[in-house]
């Protein structure tokens, strides 16, 4: 299959629906990660969408939403604190975990009764969602494994002649995927923490629920190996350096004189928003060892230290 190139020009835009309504399969911009895209609601389009990322079929997706409608159409909306949390960070990088109505197919959830959803804060997403006017099933636009896009470039090394169409809107704002939060019990659970951070979420509806306790368990992404360059990637101080293997690449806040290539970030938002792509690039320099200086774990700097940890094989 020839996989087109879209521009994000009107009729481009509506190319990309037009392909969605079809059932085709077409690789989106969002402000967090590039998405695979589907119609949600045709279960063999979402099968598809497992078929090309090679994502193994019991990991649910998540579904786009371009109104509260459409949330209400896969949904059930009614917990306490929906609405709190809606008013509060949509559109943006927020996913809920709901009980699902019966309009999705379990090929979407991944054999659930739970649906995730989210409204992204995105404008050429939101226009291709209005005019397919479905819910749109969206994945990391990646290979199973490997670390998400945040461009179309990194779409298309992954799934080019795999896919329909990859929508070209440049690099992604945030570069961590949503935050993905379990509202089917009374409590908030955070099943994986993103840049909608957790004192922010608390700031609008109080203390969490422990994520430490069983139903963590019930995530089902977290069961899986994620974000893997073909390099080791391992967390280090800059002192540490007489144990590092060469030739290695390093990320931090400095350069390293012993590195072959520095990357250097100033905080937890460039960490999140480029982490992923210097993996690629690593990987496409062959540069086979990977060092990252931790950030602290406050605000986004979770995010980010829970991927470098599953690049690391840590988590
Ligand atoms: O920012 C994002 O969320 C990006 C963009 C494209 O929107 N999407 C994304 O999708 O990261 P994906 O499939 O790579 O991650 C979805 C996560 C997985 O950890 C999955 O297990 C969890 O959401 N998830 C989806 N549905 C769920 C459900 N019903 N219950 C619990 N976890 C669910
Ligand atoms: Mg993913």
């Amino acid at each position: 299959m020839k996989t087109l190139r879209l521009s994000n020009a009107a009729t481009d835009i509506r190319r990309a629906a037009d392909l969605l309504i079809k059932g085709g399969l077409v690789a989106l911009p969002t402000e967090t990660v590039y998405g695979l895209a589907a119609d949600a609601l045709n279960p063999e389009a979402a099968a598809r969408i497992y078929e090309a990322k090679g994502r193994p079929s019991d990991n649910p997706l998540i579904l786009h939403v371009a109104n509260a409608r459409m949330a209400d159409q896969v949904a059930y909306t009614d917990h306490p604190l929906f609405e709190e949390l809606t008013n509060a960070f949509w559109p943006g990088p927020l996913t809920l975990v709901l009980p699902k109505k019966a309009d999705v197919p379990l090929a979407t959830t991944g054999g659930l009764n739970t649906v995730a959803v989210r409204m992204p804060d995105h404008a050429v997403m939101q226009q291709v969602i209005a005019l397919t006017n479905k819910p749109l099933a969206a994945p990391s636009a990646n290979s199973s494994g490997k670390p998400s896009p945040t461009s179309a470039q990194h779409v298309l090394e992954d799934l080019d002649g795999i896919i329909d169409a990859v929508l070209d809107d440049g690099p992604c704002r945030i570069g961590v995927e949503s935050t993905v939060v379990d509202l089917t019990g009374e409590a908030p659970i955070i099943l994986r923490p993103g840049s909608i951070t957790e004192e922010m979420i608390v700031a609008v509806v109080g203390p969490l629920q422990d994520v430490a306790g069983e139903r963590v368990k019930h995530s089902p992404g977290t069961r899986y190996k994620h974000y893997s360059p073909k390099a080791h990637v391992a967390i280090a101080n800059p002192e540490a350096s007489t144990f590092f293997r060469e030739p290695f690449a390093w990320i931090g806040s400095h350069s390293h004189p012993k590195a072959a290539r520095s990357f250097i970030l100033s905080n937890a938002h460039e960490y999140a928003r480029d982490f992923y792509a210097i993996l690629r690039e690593c990987d496409r320099l062959n540069i086979p060892y990977i060092y990252v200086e931790p950030v602290e774990e406050i605000g986004v700097g979770k995010a980010v230290m829970d991927r470098v940890r599953r690049a690391a094989g840590i988590s």
